[in-house]
């Protein structure tokens, strides 16, 4: 009855673990849910790759305090409603929770209603992130995608083909320019 009910709970762990696709979820990252309210329909077909140019770390001390001050600084500078991507990618290839899946974040104008935005924390523009965090976003897509939050037929561009940015970077957008369902023109 007991080993039973321990398994119940790991099985339970297990799944709830795979549905989030291994996202660290801002109740834990920041102690909170996020505080926006306005929904994404599901499943989005549009992703947008970017980067944060601040905020590059390593290890998972370094990457919250990183997605934490990221959070603080959208939240009280620029007076967004919470922090601004749907995920944010640390160089310890672990991704954060920002607006998520189903919520309408803050990272590109005219297509946040539209799009998920994946910030890779750091400046991209003569590195590219740490292959284990390219690893790390293209699963988050795959796992995406097998939930129902991604389309199948998702498109994917760099920030800076939609907005006068050099957001993801000219390394990180040439890396992106070579994944699955990169399209030039949307
Ligand atoms: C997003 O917002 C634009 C401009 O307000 C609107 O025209 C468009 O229909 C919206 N798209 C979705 C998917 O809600």
């Amino acid at each position: 009855m007991r080993i039973s009910a321990v398994l119940l709970v790991l099985v339970k762990l297990c799944v709830a673990q795979d549905y989030e696709c291994g996202v660290v979820p801002m109740t834990q990252w920041a102690g909170q849910a996020s505080l926006r309210t306005e929904r994404l329909q599901n499943p989005v077909d549009l992703v947008i790759i970017q980067h944060s140019v601040y905020g590059a770390c390593n290890t998972d001390e370094d990457c919250e305090k990183a997605v934490r001050g990221t959070r603080r600084y959208h939240i009280d500078e620029e007076g967004f409603t919470d922090i601004g991507p749907s995920f944010l990618v640390g160089g310890n290839a672990k991704v954060y929770e920002g607006a998520g899946w189903s919520l309408v974040g803050a990272h590109t104008r005219h297509y946040n209603n539209c799009s998920i935005g994946i910030s890779f924390l750091g400046d991209f523009r003569k590195t590219l992130p740490a292959t284990e965090a390219l690893r790390a976003t293209k699963d988050l897509i795959y796992c995406g995608i097998s939930h129902n939050y991604l389309a199948h037929d998702y498109r994917l561009i760099g920030h800076e083909q939609v907005a006068n940015t050099e957001s993801p970077g000219t390394k990180l957008q040439k890396e992106i320019e070579t994944w699955s369902n990169w399209v030039e023109n949307i």
